[in-house]
């Protein structure tokens, strides 16, 4: 047989495999999620997450260091309130001496050159669970944007690099950009959660905040998970109103959509690789039905090769060390 072309020529060996390969995983790409809580020395094992843990900020500030010196350069902080904190207008979120002001404080103090970012949504905060502040069952959009943007102070004010708006309010990015200008955090990055669906992946995740909505869903904010098209206006409007990065979440059932929105737009575009995402594969690796390095390898480069520039998530350390 001759054939023109063939094309297992350039996948004959390791050595021309890793010369033609389209899409390589650096750490520069990885944002590091950590979930903090109070108390000293505190190491706690999320259950729904194996390996992955809520730590005091002792503890977060000393992880922290390790993952500055494996090269990794930002992390995204997300806080465990305690319930008698929670109310129903983001009180403690707005406390300068708050658990998450506390924790940007001491991670800046000791590695000043992490990137740090933050995650900005009422749900930790709330007695009620929702990324906002509830009157008759509904979440305001107007009167929690409000809240939104005086946190974004408050994170920016203790040394935040990134807000990260994670709640799927209307105009909220602009309102953002507009209150940090206003107080002079001009060089305060906004990377926006800008098309977050309503998926049930995040389940662990609001098991490790204790965070799971009081009543209802989150579909009256969070996308649908059917829609295209709406993704890519949701990511536009952000943009105008001042976001420097866009953020597609969950990463894996919406490959499609970080493609869509990285052909459609000019500004770095991330992907969460979240909580149940994260659960998935090391439930199958423990019950021995899949190899876990591999599917963390292949998982993070699907991301990067559907379009992602960074990616959040809890393999990251996993991912430094497998490629090395
Ligand atoms: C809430 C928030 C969620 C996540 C990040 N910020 C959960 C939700 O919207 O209910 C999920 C992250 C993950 O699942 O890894 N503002």
């Amino acid at each position: 047989m001759y054939l023109q072309r063939r094309n297992r020529i350039l996948r004959q060996s390791p050595a021309i495999r890793a010369m033609v390969r389209e899409t390589i995983l650096s750490p520069n790409d990885f944002i590091v999620p950590l979930f903090i809580v109070e108390g000293e020395n505190v190491i706690s094992e999320i259950s729904s997450m194996p390996g992955y843990y809520r730590r005091s900020i002792d503890q977060t500030v000393k992880e922290v260091k390790e993952l500055w010196a494996m090269g990794l350069k930002s992390v995204l902080l997300f806080i465990k309130c305690d319930d008698k904190l929670k109310d129903n207008k983001g009180t403690e979120a707005l406390n300068p001496n708050g658990l998450m002001q506390r924790s940007i404080r001491a991670i800046k103090n000791a590695v000043p050159e992490m990137l740090i970012m933050t995650d900005v949504a009422l749900d930790p905060f709330s007695s009620y669970g929702h990324d906002g502040i509830v009157e008759n069952n509904e979440i305001l959009n107007d009167a929690t944007v409000e809240v939104l943007a005086a946190m974004s102070v408050s994170h920016a004010s203790a040394g935040a690099d990134f807000v990260a708006p994670s709640d799927m309010m209307d105009g909220r990015i602009g309102a953002i950009r507009q209150a940090l200008e206003e107080n002079n955090y001009s060089k305060t990055g906004i990377m926006s959660y800008s098309a977050k669906y309503a998926s049930c992946f995040y389940g662990p995740f609001r098991d490790a905040l204790d965070s799971a909505p009081g009543f209802g869903d989150k579909k009256t904010y969070q996308m649908d998970p059917a829609n295209r098209i709406e993704a890519i206006r949701e990511t536009i409007m952000d943009i105008e109103e001042g976001a420097d990065i866009v953020m597609i979440k969950p990463a894996l059932s919406y490959l499609d959509i970080i493609r869509e929105i990285k052909n459609a737009v000019d500004v770095p575009v991330s992907a969460y690789n979240i909580s149940g995402e994260y659960a998935m594969i090391k439930a199958a690796a423990k019950m021995g039905w899949i190899e876990e390095d591999k599917a963390i390898l292949e998982t993070l480069v699907s991301i990067k090769r559907a379009g992602a520039d960074l990616i959040a998530t809890y393999f990251a350390k996993d991912a430094v060390r497998l490629i090395g």
